[in-house]
């Protein structure tokens, strides 16, 4: 099979970790028989300093002529003061806007084999497996008004039903396909959103009779989410919670570095990025985690390219080379052998090539 994929590297450790994702890819593309298209497009602080903007067209004229979009992350201190339409996140919002991008899936699973280095006790985050889905695309981040002066300032948290609607059905199909368990995160004992929000919870409950669900306010929820992960099945909250929440789930597996994570269109439509950010402490120094990104392109196989063997040989190459003992240099290191970006790359990549055959 022969799939276009855009790329988008971004900025700081965005650059690093997409660069082990198509070296990973194109292990895979070895093993299997595919032949993949990588075109790369600026995205982010690079975008604004070489085109003058954070979201060119001419990426966008690339990511529409392509299969799916591989990103690696954005923005970085050089840009921080600069005004908000000239900032790399609002590249990174606009292209999730353009591209329909409503639903994001963050899976948070604890690997085994780093239980022992997760900041929680093992017997906590033993056996975690959660689906966050958070809305992308509405809420705080896209409502208007939105400005500040000197004496005020206003963000707009808008949803509509139909913006509920589609992330909250996505959410209960889901949760038929793994352990039939929603919880619906919101606040509504005080935000007129979430209370509308509930009501459409309620509502798509209605046809999933199979499927166990609850209302769990945020505060709870960031609480419940580290004393007793496991308990989650799926989440499906709005767009700043989702955020927060992400980051905060990411740690019981380690590492915000192992987060992986896809945006969906209703039509199966995708774009692939960690949770992480462009990490500027790190950035230049092949320190990063790129299983995140690995792990993202894993979620691109699967859900855009419909490549189920090829996601699964992603994942198990990287459950065994962590069950071996290595780890990237942010964890907690109890007698892991640490290993660089490209060592980590490199390792993952041998693990895909030792099962080519000649078939
Ligand atoms: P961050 O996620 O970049 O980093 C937070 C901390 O986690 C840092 O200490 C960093 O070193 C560490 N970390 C993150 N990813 C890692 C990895 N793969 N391996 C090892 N350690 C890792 O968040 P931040 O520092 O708050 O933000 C930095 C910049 O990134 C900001 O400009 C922010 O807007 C941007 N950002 C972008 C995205 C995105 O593009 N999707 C996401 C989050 C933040
Ligand atoms: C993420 C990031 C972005 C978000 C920022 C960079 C706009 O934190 O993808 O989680 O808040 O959505
Ligand atoms: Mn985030």
């Amino acid at each position: 099979m022969k799939k276009r994929v855009a790329v988008l590297r971004g900025d700081g450790i965005g650059k690093e970790v997409t660069d082990a994702a198509t070296a990973v890819l194109e292990s895979i593309g070895r093993r299997f028989h595919h032949e993949f298209e990588w075109v790369y497009g600026l995205l982010g602080g690079e975008a604004i300093d070489q085109a003058g903007q954070p979201l060119p067209d001419e990426t966008i004229k690339i990511c529409e002529a392509s299969d799916a979009i591989l990103l690696g992350a954005v923005g970085g201190p050089a840009w921080d003061n600069n005004p908000s339409h000239l900032r790399p996140e609002r590249g990174l919002l606009q292209i999730r806007k353009h591209f329909e991008l409503s639903v994001n899936l963050r899976p948070v699973q604890a690997f085994k084999s780093l239980l022992a280095v997760s900041p929680l006790k093992e017997e906590v985050a033993e056996g975690v497996d959660m689906m966050i889905v958070r809305e992308l695309t509405g809420g705080l981040y896209f409502g208007e008004p939105s400005f500040h002066d000197e004496e005020k300032a206003v963000d707009s948290l808008v949803y509509t039903r139909e913006e509920i609607e589609r992330v909250v059905i996505h959410a209960f199909e889901l949760a038929k396909l793994r352990r039939n368990k929603v919880a619906s995160v919101d606040k509504a004992n005080v935000l007129e959103s979430s209370k509308l929000w509930r009501k459409v919870v309620e509502e798509v409950a209605l046809k999933y009779p199979e499927v166990e669900y609850e209302h769990m306010l945020v505060d709870a929820a960031a609480m419940k989410l580290i004393t007793y992960p496991a308990a989650f099945d799926v989440i499906v909250t709005e767009n700043m919670f989702g955020d927060i929440l992400s980051d905060e789930a990411s740690v019981i597996t380690g590492s915000l570095g192992m987060l992986p994570s896809a945006s969906l269109r209703s039509d199966g439509f995708g774009m692939y990025e960690p949770v992480h950010g462009s990490a500027p402490d790190i950035a230049g120094q092949n320190k990063a985690n790129p299983l995140g990104a690995i792990l993202s392109a894993a979620m691109m196989l699967r859900s855009s390219l419909g490549m189920i063997e090829e996601a699964k040989a992603v994942e198990e190459a990287v459950e065994t080379v962590l069950e071996n003992g290595y780890c990237t240099t942010e964890f907690i290191n109890i007698g892991r052998n640490v290993l660089s970006t490209t060592e980590m790359t490199e390792k993952i990549v041998a693990e895909i090539e030792a099962k080519v055959t000649d078939k």
